[in-house]
C-alpha cells in the first residue's frame, strides 16, 4: 500500500467529506515558501500551510532555536514552574501589543485562545458582581471549533449539527460602510447585560476574506469603551504583519481589552495559542485567603510548552529584522499592482487587500459550497500552487520570503483561471 493509500486507509482529515476526497498530496519535505511532494514535485504554498507558516518552511534561525531549547527543556508542567522561553516570550508580545495590555496567558491554538478570552470575559463580571452575561459577534464571524468558539462564530454549516448546544449570542451585521452595524451595537450595549463583543479586526479570514474599514473598528471600540462592554480582539490569523501592521487593531486608535493570537505566532511551526488582557481584567481575579472562587480555572497540559514559546520568540525576532518588513512592503506592493491590473477583469466579482491578504472573488456561484471551489483547487495543484479557495474566492497569504519570481508565476495562474472558470 502507498503511504497515501494508507492514509485514506487509516486516517480522517479536517474539513473533509472523506468519501469523495480528492487523495492527499503525501509531502516529503518543504523549503522557503515550497512544498515538495514523495515524486519530487514543487508546490508553492501560497496560503502559508493554513495561514500559519510567516518565514518559509525549515526557516534555520527557527530550526536552530528549536533545537536549542530542546537540548533545555522541552515541556514541563506550567502550575508551579516557569521557564526563560514562556517569560521571554510575554515580554515581547508586550512590546508589540498596545501598552493597555499587560498579561499573557498561553493555551494551544486559536479555538483555545478564543476559550480562553470568553472564559475570561464572562468570569471577569462574575467576579465583579456584574450581572452581564451577552456576548456580542459580527455576521461572517469565525472563531474556531471548540464550543465557545463555535458560539461565537456566525451559524453556518460548520454549526449547523451543534446549533442547538450553542449559547445564545447576538450578531451585528458586517461593518460595511453602508451597514447598520454601530446602531445595532449601540441598541444592544445600551441594555447594559453585554460582557463583551468579540470580531475579527479588519478582515474576517473564513467568511472568504471579507474587509472594513479600521475607521469602523475605531468606532465599534469606542463604543464598547462607551457602554463598559469587553472588547475581545481575535488576531488569530490577523496578527504578525498579515494586513501589513504588527496587529490588525494596529491601523486604528482604539485598544481592545482582550487579544487572542495564535497561527503566525510560533512562525508556523508549533501549535501555541496566547490570550492578553488589560491589568484591570487581571485584577477582578485577585484574591485572599480562602476566596478561591475568584480564580481563573483554566489550562492545558501543554500550556506555554518551551519549545514552541522559544520558536515563537525566534519569529519574533525575524519579524522585526528590517529584511521581515521589507519584504511585506514588496509583497503589499506586488499584489496592489496586480489587483489594480485585473480589477476589471469580466470574471471577477471584487478584489481586495489588506497588507500581503490579496483576495479575488469570483462573479457567478457564491458561498463555502460554490462548485468552482473544486474546480479552482485542482486547477492551482496543476500548476504547482496550493491555493485553498473559500467557495468561490481565491486568496493568497503567502509566507514573507516568497519571491517576486513566485508571486508573478501564482499571478499568471490566476489570469489563466479566469478563462477556465468561463469555459
Ligand atoms: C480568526 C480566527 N480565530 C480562530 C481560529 C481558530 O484557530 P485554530 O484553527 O488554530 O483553532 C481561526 C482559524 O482559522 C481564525 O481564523
Amino acid at each position: 500500500m502507498s503511504l497515501s493509500e494508507k492514509d485514506k486507509h487509516l486516517i480522517w482529515h479536517p474539513y473533509t467529506q472523506m468519501k469523495d476526497a480528492i487523495p492527499n498530496i503525501v509531502v516529503e519535505k518543504a523549503e522557503g515558501a515550497y512544498l515538495f511532494d514523495e515524486k519530487g514535485n514543487r508546490y508553492i504554498d501560497a496560503v502559508s500551510s493554513w495561514w500559519v507558516n510567516l518565514h518559509g518552511h525549515a526557516h534555520p534561525y527557527l530550526a536552530q532555536a528549536l533545537q536549542n531549547q530542546f537540548s533545555k527543556i522541552e515541556q514541563v508542567i506550567f502550575a508551579g514552574f516557569t521557564h526563560a522561553p514562556a517569560v521571554k516570550l510575554a515580554e515581547k508580545l508586550l512590546q508589540h501589543l498596545p501598552d493597555n495590555q499587560q498579561k499573557i496567558f498561553y493555551s494551544d491554538d486559536g479555538s483555545t485562545a478564543v476559550e480562553v478570552a470568553l472564559k475570561m470575559a464572562f468570569q471577569y463580571w462574575y467576579n465583579s458582581g456584574e450581572k452581564k452575561t451577552k456576548l456580542l459577534a459580527l455576521e461572517g464571524a469565525y472563531h474556531g471549533d471548540t464550543f465557545g468558539a463555535m458560539s461565537a462564530s456566525s451559524r453556518s454549516a460548520f454549526t449547523a449539527p451543534f446549533n442547538s448546544y450553542l449559547f445564545d449570542v447576538e450578531f451585528a451585521d458586517f461593518p460595511s460602510q453602508d451597514s447598520n452595524t454601530l446602531l445595532q451595537l449601540e441598541t444592544a450595549f445600551k441594555k447594559g447585560d453585554v460582557a463583551a463583543f468579540i470580531f475579527e479586526p479588519l478582515v474576517q479570514g473564513t467568511a472568504g476574506m471579507k474587509m472594513y474599514d479600521p475607521a469602523m473598528l475605531e468606532k465599534m471600540l469606542g463604543l464598547c469603551r462607551k457602554y463598559n462592554v469587553l472588547s475581545i480582539a481575535d488576531e488569530v490569523f490577523t496578527g504578525f504583519y498579515r494586513t501589513g501592521n504588527f496587529f490588525a487593531c494596529d491601523h486604528q486608535q482604539g485598544q481592545p481589552d482582550i487579544f487572542c493570537l495564535s497561527k503566525g505566532l510560533t512562525g508556523g511551526v508549533m501549535p501555541l495559542g496566547v490570550t492578553t488582557c488589560t491589568g484591570k481584567i487581571y485584577n477582578a481575579f485577585l484574591s485572599d485567603g480562602t476566596d478561591k472562587v475568584r480564580t481563573f480555572f483554566h489550562g492545558h497540559s501543554y500550556t506555554a510548552n518551551p519549545l514552541a514559546c522559544a520558536v515563537a520568540v525566534a519569529s519574533i525576532e525575524l519579524l522585526e529584522r528590517e529584511e521581515t518588513k521589507k519584504n511585506i512592503e514588496r509583497i503589499t506592493y506586488s499584489h496592489t499592482t496586480f489587483a489594480s491590473k485585473i480589477k476589471d477583469n469580466k470574471s471577477i466579482a471584487d478584489v481586495r487587500q489588506s497588507g500581503t491578504i490579496l483576495a479575488i472573488e469570483f462573479a457567478g456561484e457564491k458561498g463555502y459550497f460554490s462548485a468552482m471551489r473544486n474546480e479552482l483547487y485542482l486547477f492551482f495543484i496543476s500548476k504547482g500552487i496550493v491555493l485553498r479557495p473559500l467557495g468561490n474566492v481565491i486568496y493568497l497569504v503567502p509566507p514573507y520570503c516568497i519571491s517576486d519570481k513566485d508571486l508573478d508565476e501564482i499571478y499568471t495562474a490566476i489570469q489563466e483561471s479566469f478563462s477556465i472558470i468561463n469555459s
